[in-house]
């Protein structure tokens, strides 16, 4: 290994690492995107808990979207224990969903910025070492912003800020049905070195297939094809060798 030499961390989803030359560039943003429903919050949750539970590594979920006892619901579906892991302080789940009294000076009106929250983030990071952090999902915040050029600028901050110490950072973000016009996808697949979609798209009148692809991923050799990808009892797995039918 010399200072050129990519280090890699594993996903924690099964053939995945397969696509990606061995897993995620450590350090790295890394956007997983789709539509509703496709799987981006399983696939970010398991991401942290393999992390945690098999890679020795503590990770932050910073959830905007879900409440916490949603998603460890959902989760213990797959077997994965996000409780048990906040106990061993191999997890910081941070509740910043619509449901929950947010805290004062979150975010700092009238000059909308994401500094209380890069703030809050550190402090989990900081509290249990983190080496892996998700945020599901920026991209809810994007209608906050007067104008795209400051929404580019504090999601550019936030994201350099958590992967400065080498944490390597996985954001969701919907592909909304119809386009915005915000184009807020643009800008977080712009700012993240990876991008991932996933699909669960239509076949056949009585059926679906889900699928994921690696857009890019900057510094590695990946897969250009459509692999298909399925939610079984035991999480997202991917299977590299099969092409998705839809595709
Ligand atoms: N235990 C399970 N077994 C199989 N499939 C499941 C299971 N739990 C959830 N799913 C599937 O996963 C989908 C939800 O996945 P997830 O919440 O990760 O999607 P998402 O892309 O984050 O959606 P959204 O954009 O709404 O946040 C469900 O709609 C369902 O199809
Ligand atoms: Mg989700």
């Amino acid at each position: 290994m010399n200072e050129f030499t990519i280090e890699r961390i594993k996903t924690g989803i099964p053939g995945l690492d397969d696509l990606i030359e061995g897993g995620f560039p450590k350090g790295d943003t890394i956007l997983v995107a789709g539509k509703a429903g496709t799987g981006k919050s399983i696939l970010a949750t398991q991401f942290i808990y393999k992390g945690a539970t098999v890679y020795d590594e503590p990770g932050v979920l910073v959830t905007l979207e879900e409440p916490p006892s949603a998603i460890k619901r959902n989760m213990m579906r797959f077997g994965m224990d996000l409780k048990k892991l906040e106990e061993e302080n191999m997890l910081s789940l941070v509740d910043l969903s619509p449901a929950r009294p947010q805290p004062k000076n979150l975010y700092e009106y009238p000059s909308f910025d994401l500094s209380g929250l890069e703030a809050i983030i550190h402090s989990h990071i900081d509290r249990i070492n983190a080496k892996r952090v998700v945020i599901d999902t920026l991209s809810i915040l994007a209608y906050k912003f007067k104008s795209r050029d400051i929404l580019r600028e504090e999601f550019f901050k936030i994201c350099a800020s958590i992967t400065k110490k080498d944490t390597t950072l996985l954001l969701t973000s919907e592909i909304p049905a119809r386009d915005t016009g915000l184009g807020v996808f643009d800008i977080e697949a712009f700012l993240a070195s990876g991008v991932i979609v996933l699909y669960n798209e239509k076949i056949s009148d009585t059926s679906r297939s889900r699928s994921i692809e690696v857009l890019k991923l900057r510094g590695s050799k990946h897969s250009s094809r459509i692999h298909s990808m399925r939610i079984t009892d035991e999480g997202i797995r991917v299977w590299p060798g099969e092409i998705s039918p839809g595709s």
